[in-house]
C-alpha cells in the first residue's frame, strides 16, 4: 500500500515540487494550503493530488485536517512540514504581530503536525518527518530576527525530536535550503537578488527540484539511518 504523505504548502512554490516528486515516488500525496484556492484548483488540475485547506499555526485547525486526511486517505506515515512565511523588517519596524505570524507559522506549524502524526507513527513503527528550515535560521539574516529564530528553532526541533523517535523507527530530519528561484525570493529586488546570486558558489538560484529531491532521499523506506540531521541545499552558500 502507498504510504500517505502530508506536504503542508504542498500546492506551490517549493511545495509543489515536493508534493510532485513524492508523487512520482509512489506516495499517496496530500498537498495542503492557506488560502491560495486557484493555486490549489490548478495543482489538482495539473497532477491529480488532492489539496486541502486549513492554517497550520492553529492546533485546532491542524487537528480537524489531520483527521478528516487519515479518514478519507489513509494514516499519515510521512510528514513535510513546508508551509512558511516571511514578515521582513529591522528590529526598529518589526512589531509583536509580525514576530508571532512567523512564528507560529513556521515554528508552531512543526509542533502542531508532529504532535498530531506522533502517537500513529509510534504505534505502526514507522514515520519520516521532514521539517524545511532555511540558510538563514544557520546563517542569521538582516531584518529576519523573526525568521531566523523560527527556522532556527526548527533545526533544534528537529534534532530533539529525532533522539525520542529513533528507537521507534520515526526518523525526523531538516532541510536547509539556501535561496530558491520562487515567488518568495522573486519579490526581492533585482539589484539584491544579483548580489545573492554573486555569493552563491554555484553561480545560481537553488531550484524547487534540488530541494524536493533532499526530501525523497529523507523520507525514503530504507533511509532510516539517517535521523536528526540537515541536509544544507545552498549552492554552497553557506558550509554549517
Ligand atoms: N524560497 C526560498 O528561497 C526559500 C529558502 C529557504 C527556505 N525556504 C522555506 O521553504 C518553504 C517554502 O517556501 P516557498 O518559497 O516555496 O514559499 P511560497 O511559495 O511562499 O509558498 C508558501 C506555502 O505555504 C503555505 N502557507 C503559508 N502560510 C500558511 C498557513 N498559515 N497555513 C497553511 N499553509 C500556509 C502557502 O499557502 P497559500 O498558497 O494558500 O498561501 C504556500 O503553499 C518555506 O518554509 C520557506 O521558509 C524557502
Amino acid at each position: 500500500m502507498a504510504r500517505v504523505a502530508l506536504v503542508t504548502g504542498g500546492q506551490r512554490g517549493i511545495g509543489a515540487a515536493i508534493s510532485e516528486h513524492l508523487h512520482k515516488m509512489g506516495r499517496k500525496v496530500v498537498a495542503s494550503y492557506a488560502g491560495n484556492d486557484a493555486a490549489a484548483q490548478a495543482f489538482t488540475e495539473r497532477t491529480g493530488i488532492p489539496t486541502i485547506k486549513f492554517d497550520v499555526s492553529s492546533f485546532a485547525a491542524c487537528q480537524e485536517a489531520v483527521a478528516r486526511i487519515e479518514a478519507e486517505h489513509g494514516a499519515i506515515e510521512i510528514l513535510v512540514n513546508n508551509a512558511g512565511i516571511t514578515r521582513d523588517g529591522t528590529m526598529k519596524k518589526m512589531d509583536r504581530e509580525m514576530w508571532d505570524a512567523v512564528i507560529d507559522t513556521n515554528l508552531g506549524s512543526c509542533f502542531n503536525l508532529c504532535k498530531l502524526v506522533w502517537d500513529g507513527m509510534n504505534s505502526r513503527k514507522f514515520g519520516r518527518i521532514v521539517n524545511i528550515g532555511s540558510i538563514n535560521g544557520q546563517a542569521g539574516q538582516y531584518g529576519q530576527v523573526n525568521y531566523a529564530a523560527a527556522k532556527s528553532g526548527i533545526h533544534g526541533f528537529t534534532k530533539a525530536l529525532a533522539q525520542e523517535g529513533a528507537r521507534v523507527g520515526i526518523t525526523v530530519n531538516a532541510i536547509a535550503p539556501g535561496y530558491v528561484d520562487t515567488e518568495m525570493v522573486r519579490a526581492v529586488p533585482e539589484d539584491v537578488l544579483q548580489k545573492i546570486i554573486a555569493r552563491i558558489p554555484r553561480g545560481r538560484l537553488g531550484t524547487a527540484d534540488d530541494i524536493a529531491r533532499g526530501v525523497c532521499f529523507l523520507t525514503a523506506d530504507d533511509a532510516d539511518f539517517i535521523t536528526g540531521s540537515t541536509l544544507s541545499i545552498n549552492g554552497g552558500q553557506h558550509m554549517y
